[in-house]
């Protein structure tokens, strides 16, 4: 990429997710104050971004650069996030039946999960803005990301995790020169004490959606997910949801991509599946109208869907609903069977999380929720090589 070049970015403003109050892009946002929910990007009604001009641009999340909310290239911090494979589970797919099984593979980004999309992004419009030091409570992957791109941007990094957390995930973090916090408690305890930092060293808070860039980074997988299947959008997306931000942006890509005419205003878009682990149900719960019960939800062996409460809970409920999707969650013996069942039959190393989606279409599939003739495709949103040892 050419980093002299000064590049307009279509991004407009920023709104409230919910009462649609206006702010600033040209300052560093977190979430709205006028209601306490995500801050969404806004760009023109009708931008003025055509597919056509895809050709030939580097195969990175970079290439839907009109559609980021970055306005100089030299800002951009990258590591070749994005673009990441659509691979036929064609083993699979005839083992149980299925006439059209697909992954798209998010473990062979930077870092090894898709994490890298949402920070790369939120670091870039970081550095644009003047930051010089970012922190964020994790799972995991977002910290791996966050402590990678930090380096590359020359930030300094801070990040906190529950001390259940994988050696490899804390590991992976002090390796990119990152400080490591390890806390007694589940991924909300580290958000909160991530606050504390955040107001005590004036470090960029990164929090999973209590700012508005990294959705921009994630909802790069709609995008490619449409220009990689040559437009034609898949009848239902199995989504593993822990913060949601995936889920939400891939959602946000579908419509954008309408209102520029990439794909027809009329398409009928794909059936959003939200994926949890049963130790930690807080989005099935709400979404089948069920009390959500905070004490209630535990670790899991996937990670990144331990998470008790999501700051973008509406958002996921309206994806679901809009889509006409559901909630569902997989066990964490399934999740192991997963793991060892696509590893072994279509040889795709997949995280816990990918796996947890295989499971619960399996299940949707069983119940008629999902028919084997449709279009589905599955989101494996990190690598397996980083749980290997937790399978002992
Ligand atoms: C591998 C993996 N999958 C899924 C998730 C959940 O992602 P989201 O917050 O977009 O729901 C995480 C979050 O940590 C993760 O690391």
């Amino acid at each position: 990429m050419d980093s002299t070049k000064v590049f307009s970015s279509l991004a407009v403003d920023l709104s409230c997710s919910k009462c649609r109050k206006n702010y600033p892009i040209n300052q560093l946002q977190y979430y709205s104050t006028c209601c306490n929910k995500p801050l969404i990007v806004n760009y023109p009604e009708k931008p003025d971004f055509k597919k056509e001009e895809l050709v030939g641009r580097e195969s990175s999340m970079w290439r839907y650069l009109e559609m980021l909310p970055v306005f100089e290239i030299k800002n951009i911090v990258s590591l070749g996030e994005g673009m990441t494979p659509i691979l036929e589970m064609d083993r699979l797919a005839v083992k149980y039946g299925f006439s059209d099984l697909k992954m798209k593979d998010e473990g062979l980004n930077p870092t090894a999960s898709f994490k890298a999309r949402g920070i790369s992004m939120a670091i870039s419009k970081a550095k644009e803005l003047g930051v010089t030091e970012c922190v964020t409570p994790t799972a995991g992957n977002a910290g791996g990301a966050m402590s990678a791109y930090c380096a590359a941007a020359g930030m300094k990094a801070t990040v906190l995790m529950p001390n259940f957390t994988p050696k490899i995930f804390q590991d992976e973090c002090r390796f990119f020169g990152a400080e490591v916090i390890l806390v007694d408690g589940m991924i909300d305890k580290c958000g909160e004490m991530s606050v504390q930092i955040q107001k005590e060293t004036g470090a960029f808070n990164i929090s999973t959606l209590k700012e508005p860039y990294r959705l921009e980074g994630k909802k790069t997988m709609g995008y490619e997910i449409a220009e990689q299947l040559n437009w034609e959008l898949p009848d239902v997306i199995l989504y593993p949801t822990g913060g949601g931000t995936g889920l939400i942006g891939i959602w946000k890509a579908f419509h954008e991509m309408m209102a520029m005419g990439w794909i027809p205003e009329n398409t009928k878009l794909p059936r959003m599946v939200v994926v949890q682990s049963a130790n930690c149900t807080p989005m099935v719960d709400m979404i089948n109208g069920k009390e959500q019960n905070l004490n209630a939800y535990g670790e899991s062996i996937a990670n990144g869907l331990a998470v008790p409460k999501a700051f973008g809970e509406d958002l996921i409920h309206q994806v679901v609903k809009e889509s006409k999707g559901m909630a569902v969650a997989v066990t964490e013996e399934q999740i192991m069977e997963g793991v060892k069942e696509i590893c072994a039959t279509e040889g795709i190393c997949v995280a816990p999380e990918g796996a947890a989606v295989w499971m619960a279409l399996r299940d949707l599939s069983q119940n008629g929720f999902i028919s084997k003739e449709e279009k589905v495709l599955l989101l494996n949103t990190g690598s397996g090589y980083k749980t290997f040892e937790e399978y002992r």
